[in-house]
């Protein structure tokens, strides 16, 4: 169990897990042994998520830009996805863990895509926590989808372009019914956020930190949730 309390409303946490393969390069292994490292956090700082009572933890597992890297790198990375729901789907059955995704996964290979589905399903009627896992997601990609299905709304006499605002917008999105993003935070030093998350992020904190993904443990999670508490969230307005 995680020995911290919150004193600041959190629903929605999401992470950039980068810095795999710096991780890896320092310590002269292949860059693949990093993502392998990476998937440890994703349990710890998932477990923490949870027992923070943070409803929603949203993690970047792999971009629509990642398939430009060698295909060797990418089917490792599936491959370990696919480890890791097999070796954790129990654990969120019993405590309340529900899998949730976005982006397009039928690019995906086959097994990959039927892991997911079955955690997805196995898990649909928890309520504790949702891992958000973002996977052939693009942030732009997410908002002309979003774009289109409101087109074929609108045309289907489903939806009036009037009531079209930006709440609205929001059922459209992968994100449809989950909280607003409370915090996201980039590990590894880079200060972008990469095609993540684009319409959502508009009013969240944001905490680049320089620990590479396979280092950032539930220590360093805490420390940025620390950070966090000293932020002054104004959405536009003043403080009297
Ligand atoms: C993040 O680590 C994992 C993915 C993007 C899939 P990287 O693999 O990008 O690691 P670096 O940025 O090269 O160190
Ligand atoms: C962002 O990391 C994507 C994920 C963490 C899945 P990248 O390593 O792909 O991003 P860039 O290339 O540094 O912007
Ligand atoms: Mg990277």
């Amino acid at each position: 169990m995680v020995d911290y309390k919150l004193n600041k409303k959190l629903e929605h946490i999401a992470f950039i897990m980068d810095g795999n393969g710096r991780w890896a390069k320092k310590r002269l292994l292949p860059r693949t042994r990093g993502h392998k490292e990476a998937c440890s956090r994703i349990i710890e700082v998932l477990r923490a998520c949870k027992d923070l009572n943070i409803k929603v933890a949203s993690l970047y597992a792999f971009s629509t830009e990642n398939w430009n890297r060698p295909q060797d790198e990418i089917d490792k990375l599936f491959e370990y996805l696919d480890d890791f729901f097999n070796d954790y789907i129990q654990e969120f059955i019993e405590t309340g863990v529900r899998v949730s995704v976005m982006g397009d996964i039928t690019r995906l290979p086959k097994h990959t895509q039927e892991t997911i589905e079955k955690a997805k399903k196995l898990t649909e009627n928890n309520t504790k926590i949702v891992f958000n896992i973002c996977l052939n997601y693009g942030g732009r990609q997410e908002i002309v989808r979003a774009t289109k299905l409101i087109v074929e709304d609108i045309k289907a006499g489903k939806l009036d372009e009037n009531e079209l605002d930006t709440e609205k917008f929001k059922d459209y999105l992968y994100s449809s019914g989950l909280p607003e993003v409370d915090l996201m935070i980039r590990t590894s030093g880079e200060s972008r956020i990469s095609n993540f998350l684009l319409y959502q992020l508009a009013y969240s904190e944001f905490i680049f930190t320089p620990t590479y993904w396979p280092d950032f443990t539930v220590e360093k999670l805490i420390e940025c949730l620390k950070e966090y508490e000293t932020r002054d969230r104004r959405f536009g307005a003043i403080k009297e």
